[in-house]
């Protein structure tokens, strides 16, 4: 029988706009999200989500009211769903065994015994959150414990990208559903191919076996995590020699073999999922005693740490070696443009390498500003908050550009420039700006990846 009822758990970043789309592509289908934070839930069910996702409004008021819902009621949600997705936490571990490392399983496992204990029928659970390799084989063992087999466990991780989360859901390069090779679990298989399927090619959609799926996430991660420590790599040669990352980045990437995305020099990778899957990565492979593998891996989050150390470095070089009292401007606080999230921001270790020189810092963001307060709570005397950049410019000695927010690259910097302490700096973490032309106004501008451009010797 065809699936109607779908529950997804957890309305986070992945879940409430992977269900809001779900529903908005199959009108047929009821859906419903449910969360233990009644706050996300009540902000998600009033049409205000709790997160800023270019387009996401839009989706999901075409959709609330008709065939999709949110509660924070657990138990009659499970009860009334045939097909249960799984997008909770799954954050690296901070104690015990695997601390700093290991993913912390501890709200999925959770997850498996509320459905286990509510769930009247047989039941469909599809992981999407990302796992360690071999997580479907311990919910299964867990959902599964009493002899009789209720459940199938899929493996459906989410490749969305926050930012652009609704395009690339609506329109996924490829969705991946492991499962089982038994004929239950193909056939479970087979169900969710069925939903996918109506508005994603059929091509597009890859059935492989359950660890392959899981593991296909943490690789392609470690991939993107990759090419943004190569190209960040270079980026500190270019500084050097007089080379420009631009050019070299498009010289690298128009070999079609290598591809021109993920080539942009700047910060250094930020978000909850970089660092942690990385981390996830190098875990199992030590834990699986492949030493050099996990070492390879390691290096990728070791010179992400090192680059954003050396940025925070280079702006008290820069500066004369002190920051002592001069006022400094953080545009941007997101850990990229086009969203909210705050989570591991290189933002976050810049603005503490600055208040730890004693800078007064002025951070503005045209979304994240509520999570950067509470990032930074314990430093809430030392730093303003702003939604204005120019407001957070006048009087500062610097800006440092860390999120390559739209909105900064139409500022008027001549009359930005014009309120500000001289020598005036801006330091271009992301080099969304015209290095030339900030230089022609009067700014000392230190790119990434090119020579600085400075008014004295
Ligand atoms: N954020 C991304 O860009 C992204 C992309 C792809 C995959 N992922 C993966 O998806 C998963 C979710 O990430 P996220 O960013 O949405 O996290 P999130 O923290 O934004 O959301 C997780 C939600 O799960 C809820 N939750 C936790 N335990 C629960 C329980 N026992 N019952 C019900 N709800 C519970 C939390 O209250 C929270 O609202 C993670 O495994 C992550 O690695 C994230």
């Amino acid at each position: 029988m065809a699936v109607r009822n779908i529950l997804g758990i957890g309305a986070g970043y992945v879940g409430g706009p992977t269900m809001a789309v779900m529903a908005a592509r199959c009108p047929d289908l009821r859906i419903e999200v449910a969360d233990i934070d009644e706050e996300r839930v009540r902000a998600w069910q009033s049409g205000r989500p709790p997160i800023y996702e270019p387009g996401l409004d839009e989706v999901l008021r075409r959709g609330l009211g008709r065939n999709l819902s949110f509660t924070s009621d657990l138990p009659a949600a499970i009860r009334r769903a045939e097909m249960i997705f799984v997008s909770v936490n799954t954050p690296t571990k901070v104690f015990g065994q695997g601390m700093g490392m290991a993913a912390d399983l501890q709200h999925w496992e959770a997850t498996a015994r509320t459905i286990r204990a509510h769930a009247p029928g047989p039941r469909i659970v599809v992981e999407k959150s990302t796992v360690p390799v071999r997580t479907a084989e311990a919910m299964d063992q867990i959902l599964n414990e009493e002899g009789t087999r209720r459940f199938e466990v899929l493996s459906n991780p989410e490749f969305l990208a926050e930012g652009t989360a609704i395009r690339d859901l609506e329109e996924p390069d490829r969705v991946l559903i492991g499962s089982a090779e038994t004929p239950a679990g193909q056939a479970a298989a087979a169900e969710l191919v069925d939903i996918y399927a109506r508005w994603v090619p059929r091509e597009r959609i890859l059935t492989m076996n359950v660890w392959s799926s899981e593991l296909s996430k943490l690789a392609a991660n470690a991939f993107l995590a990759q090419r943004v420590s190569s190209i960040n790599a270079i980026a500190e040669l270019c500084e050097i020699s007089g080379a420009r990352i631009g050019e070299v980045a498009r010289a690298v990437g128009m070999d079609r073999r290598i591809g021109p995305r993920f080539l942009e020099a700047g910060v250094g990778f930020g978000g909850s999922c970089f660092r942690k899957d990385v981390l996830n990565l190098v875990y199992l492979c030590r834990h699986s005693g492949l030493t050099e593998a996990a070492d390879y891996w390691h290096s990728v989050v070791r010179f992400n740490d090192h680059h954003q150390a050396r940025f925070a470095a280079g702006i008290v070089s820069q500066m004369f070696n002190t920051l002592v009292g001069k006022r400094i401007a953080l545009f941007g606080f997101a850990f990229k443009a086009d969203t909210g999230d705050t989570r591991d921001s290189p933002a976050i270790r810049i603005a503490r390498a600055l208040v730890e020189e004693r800078a007064r810092l002025v951070i503005t963001d045209p979304q994240a500003l509520e999570n950067a307060r509470r990032e930074l709570a314990d430093l809430a005397d030392r730093i303003e908050f702003t939604d204005d950049p120019c407001e957070a410019a006048r009087g500062a000695h610097a800006i440092v550009v860390v999120t390559g927010w739209r909105q900064f690259a139409e500022l008027d910097y001549g009359r930005i420039l014009a309120t500000m302490e001289r020598p005036a700096f801006l330091f271009d973490g992301r080099n969304l700006l015209d290095a030339e032309r900030m230089f022609s106004l009067g700014f000392n501008v230190v790119p990434i990846g090119s020579p600085p451009r400075l008014h004295f010797e």
